[in-house]
């Protein structure tokens, strides 16, 4: 065999090749466990194309296996797949595919290995092994991939136009490849991204969805945010991110370049998570700067309120880009909005009722926003970062003693808004949340003490502010 594999890949390879010897069907593996295998990635689903028909081997192979795992097939398609232990294993008859311009699905043709290794996507992704007796394990190359992952190179089989033409998706999954593995995209390929970009308007949301979120889970997805707004794709997708490239300048005062200031915070947030949505507030943390710059006389450049009106950008950035409208989106929101907060704590007096307010207000995210704003320290200035970092790390340790004496990060006021009803026989109205309100600031302001006794009695006074008795 070409590849390394596990005894039990092994045995699920002799299992279908005895099948398909049995129906005189010369099949072979593909695509990306080939891949993932010379490359020494970790691989778990298996492709096999035949020279026939898919689900008419994947039925014949399931039957060798014990006991027999379902066939799942998609007549239309062609395909079938079946599941072994943890192994998913997907069979597919060889093609040869001519696209529909407007759309991307395919008129598919019966056809040779060589015509189907012609029509996928990338040459480290067009690599064949053998399961057939005359050369088992044998590795079929036509278009050198081996040489392109050697040299660490994205490029299509064919003129890259007619690939990405076929099918524009591919455009996204070369520059996902590319973050994934570090590889450079060849010239000629590159610049065929660049002439189609338009043409991955006929994508749907959701798959490309998918693909941004393959390149956020990068160790740098940097790489793959630079080639998406080189190539011309981002603007197309996601333009508000594209709004914050570019530095403008007045009186020879500049400001700095917040999409690759954005793309160091997205990297850096990287090092220390492998939440998603937490990579997602990386990336958005800014995304406001460019609707709320000014130049202001004497002063330079702000970005007054940018985490405010950015956090409101986040619902429809996330309606736009296929994102889920849940908790998830309600959490990035919610890091857009505080990410200043820790950071300004750093330029005033620290006192103990703002980091109360911030333990508070972040709650069990508390965690996810420093390390958010870590990330955010970047600058060209050594000395401006060490500095940064270590009014930072101070911040950190009032945060970690407030937090011992006070555990406000889960924490709820002694009085509810229930017992507040129940006292001034109130019905849910506007003094309720006022008087609860009231009793959580004095709380936090540290006017009074966090028991009930004293929040009871505050209660009372509120209240009677208002006009309101018992
Ligand atoms: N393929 C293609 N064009 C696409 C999608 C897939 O040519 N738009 C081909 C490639 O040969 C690819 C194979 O189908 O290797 C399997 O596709 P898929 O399972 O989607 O991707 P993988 O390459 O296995 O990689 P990943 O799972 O990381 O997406």
């Amino acid at each position: 065999m070409y590849i390394d594999c596990t005894d039990k890949e092994l045995f699920i390879f002799k299992k279908i090749a005895n099948a398909a010897a049995e129906l005189d069907v010369p099949c072979y593996l593909i695509g990306g466990f080939v891949r993932d295998k010379i490359i020494g990635r970790d691989t778990k689903d298996i492709d096999i194309v035949c020279i026939g028909d898919g689900i008419a081997l994947a039925h014949k192979a399931a039957e060798k296996f014990n006991p027999h795992p379902q066939v799942n097939f998609f007549k239309n398609f062609g395909t079938a797949q079946i599941k072994v232990d943890d192994i998913e294993i997907e069979f597919v008859g060889a093609r040869k595919e001519s696209y529909d311009f407007n759309s991307r699905k395919p008129a598919v043709e019966n056809g040779t290995l060589e015509d189907d290794q012609n029509r996928r996507d990338f040459t480290i992704n067009a690599l064949a092994i053998s399961l057939n007796k005359e050369n088992y394990g044998d590795l079929i190359n036509p278009f050198d991939g081996i040489a392109d992952i050697e040299k660490g190179i994205i490029r299509t089989p064919l003129a890259p136009a007619q690939t990405f033409s076929d099918d524009p998706l591919r455009m996204m999954r070369g520059i996902r490849f590319a973050a994934q593995l570090n590889y450079i995209i060849e010239e000629n390929t590159l610049e065929a991204i660049k002439e189609n970009a338009q043409r991955i308007k006929i994508v749907s949301g959701e798959r490309i969805a998918d693909e941004l979120n393959k390149i956020l889970m990068c160790a740098k997805p940097s790489i793959g945010f630079d080639l998406l707004y080189k190539a011309g794709l981002l603007k197309i997708i996601f333009p508000q991110m594209v709004a914050l490239a570019g530095a403008e300048y007045i009186d020879g005062k500049g400001h700095k370049d917040n999409f690759y200031h954005t793309l160091q915070v997205v990297d850096n947030i990287c090092e220390t998570t492998d939440d998603l949505w937490l990579r997602w507030a990386a990336v958005l943390h800014d995304i406001a700067k460019p609707a709320t710059k000014r130049f202001e006389e004497g002063h330079g450049w702000t970005f007054h309120g940018h985490e405010v009106v950015g956090g409101r950008m986040v619902p429809k950035i996330f309606a736009q880009l296929k994102l889920p409208q849940n908790e998830k989106m309600k959490f990035v929101r919610k890091m857009v909005e505080l990410h200043l907060r820790p950071i300004s704590l750093t330029k005033e007096n620290i006192t103990d009722s703002a980091v109360r307010r911030l333990l508070f207000d972040a709650g069990e995210d508390f965690d996810a926003l420093m390390k958010l704003c870590a990330a955010d320290i970047t600058s060209k200035n050594k000395q401006k970062v060490t500095r940064f970092l270590q009014n930072f790390e101070m911040v950190k340790q009032r945060c970690a003693e407030v937090e011992e004496k006070d555990h406000l990060r889960n924490w709820q006021p002694p009085i509810t808004g229930e017992l507040i009803m129940q006292t001034f026989n109130l019905l849910p109205s506007k003094n309720v949340g006022i008087i609860k309100d009231a009793i959580r600031n004095a709380i936090l302001d540290g006017e009074i003490p966090n028991e009930y006794e004293a929040a009871h009695a505050f209660m009372i006074r509120k209240a009677k502010e208002l006009g309101i008795t018992n």
